[in-house]
């Protein structure tokens, strides 16, 4: 019998396998990227029978495993036939802002209320019901397989599940990103369905993080998982209050909320699950969003503001913040605290004297002010420790890395491994699969860096303020 778990993380930009031995070894194989098809402006796709081939590569790469976790992209979206299983149309990625008319409708007509009471979420076309909708909407097949009974509705792991395990299933983290799910009952909330218009009987049974998933081969599926919420159990948060930041493509803050959800909709905070072993009680926890972190670094990069990230690691100058540049990552928009896609990416400040450094200086602080904010807005409502663990591309960018502690005003904790996600669902599969309780994991990975807490002044935490400001309204 082989001695590991796989974790396969199936994120927004690849696809890649974990190893987790039973001796406590970690490993992580090479993985595959694939296409972002952007059909449109503000339209982000990818091809599902891309990803099912990714996933099987994965499977094919790591040999028979003990057990099998998936973690997944969040709100991403698709659509497929219950007798087929292939998918009628491309997956709608959470980034995606499509639905954004469709959302303002929806609010104008005054139903935030009801997706904050229920959901706990705020309307918004990064959430997956407007997603499902427009699916509905928009792809002549979902309405014929409709008619036929064969229509099925979810997010990516729904689609991988049914698909290669053989299961109708998706896990309560990944439902309380829907907008559909009701955050008190943990079940397909009939208001919210009627709402968006979503068939509830199109949608898969919601488990628990750690449960049964059916299984691939003889290998049994036993987590299925949003990768934030995995990165969170990964990186060893625990208690009320413990945190983290992923800077991906986007940057997500969560931390700990307890044993109940934590709301408080003035905060722009999202209250959701962090996860569910088994029949245990959920812990919940509080996420934010910024839309855009990495994306924006890559995006600089094609426009060709730099070429080696060796270029952006340092930089001669005083902050650029200190010296009256600032930049706004809002390429697709503002996301946690202001919800606002009328926000648009902005360098405020520039002159005949800027440069492409100065401007990528001030672009990386932008995403760790933004980053501030949410853990601002968190801490006001949870005790935030002293400490944040940070992980993602971005954290090894000294630089950032550094800013963010200054950002933060918290010991900033890089640890050595970056793959906290695939760490954090291959541990939620262990559990699954009986194989250890959340106590008996081994503690979180060392630290690769401690950054000791800096001080940002208050004046350019201001200055930050007033360009987001100014970011707003534009779109
Ligand atoms: O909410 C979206 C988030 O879960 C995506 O994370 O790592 O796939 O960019 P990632």
């Amino acid at each position: 019998m082989s001695d590991f778990v796989l974790a396969i993380d199936q994120g927004t930009t690849g696809t890649k396998p974990h190893l987790l031995h039973i001796d406590g070894r970690f490993e992580t194989l090479p993985g595959f990227e694939h296409k972002q098809i952007l059909p449109q402006p503000g339209w982000v796709e990818h091809d599902p029978e891309e990803l099912i081939t990714h996933l099987e590569g994965c499977l094919a790469k790591a040999g028979p495993a003990r057990a099998i976790g998936i973690a997944n992209q969040g709100e991403t979206v698709v659509a497929w036939d219950a007798q087929t299983k292939r998918a009628i149309y491309h997956a709608i990625v959470w980034q995606d802002a499509r639905t954004n008319d469709a959302i303002g409708a929806l609010k104008e007509a005054g139903h935030e209320e009801t997706t904050l009471a229920r959901a706990g979420l705020p309307l918004d076309p990064y959430f997956s019901a407007s997603k499902l909708r427009w699916l509905l909407d928009n792809v002549d097949e979902a309405t014929s397989l409709r008619r036929q009974g064969r229509l099925r509705l979810g997010t990516s792991d729904a689609f991988f599940l049914d698909r290669l395990a053989g299961i109708f299933a998706t896990d309560v983290t990944t439902a309380s990103r829907t907008s559909l799910m009701n955050l008190e009952t943990l079940a397909w909330d009939p208001v919210l369905c009627d709402l968006f218009g979503v068939p509830m009987e199109c949608l898969p049974q919601i488990r628990a993080t750690a449960d049964d998933f059916g299984t691939i081969g003889k290998m049994p599926v036993t987590a299925s998982v949003v990768d934030q919420q995995a990165a969170l159990f990964g990186h060893g948060c625990r208690k009320t209050g413990d945190a983290k930041i992923t800077f991906g493509t986007g940057a997500f803050a969560l931390c700990i909320a307890g044993d109940k959800p934590l709301r408080d909709v003035a905060s722009g905070l999202l209250p959701t699950i962090a996860w569910r072993l088994r029949d245990a009680a959920p812990a919940y926890a509080l996420e934010g969003g910024v839309y855009n972190a990495a994306s924006a670094v890559n995006w600089a990069r094609n426009l060709g503001l730099f070429a080696d990230y060796a270029e952006i690691d340092s930089f001669a100058s005083a902050s650029a913040i200190s010296r009256g540049l600032a930049f706004v990552p809002a390429l697709s928009g503002l996301g946690c605290p202001y919800w606002d896609r009328s926000a648009a990416g902005m360098w405020l400040g520039l002159g005949l004297d800027t440069s492409k450094a100065d401007m990528m200086q001030a672009l990386l602080e932008g995403i760790a002010l933004r980053a501030g904010e949410v853990i601002a807005a968190m801490s006001r409502l949870a005790p935030i420790g002293a400490r944040i663990s940070i992980d993602g591309g971005l954290a090894k960018n000294a630089y950032f890395g550094r800013f963010v502690a200054d950002v933060l005003g918290r010991e900033t904790i890089i640890p050595a491994s970056t793959e906290l996600t695939g760490l954090g669902t291959a541990q939620l599969a262990l559990i699954g699969a009986g194989l250890a309780t959340i106590d008996t994991l081994p503690p979180p990975p060392a630290a690769k860096a401690r950054l000791a807490a800096g001080k940002l002044a208050d004046e350019h935490r201001m200055k930050f303020h007033t360009a987001v400001s100014r970011s707003r309204n534009w779109r």
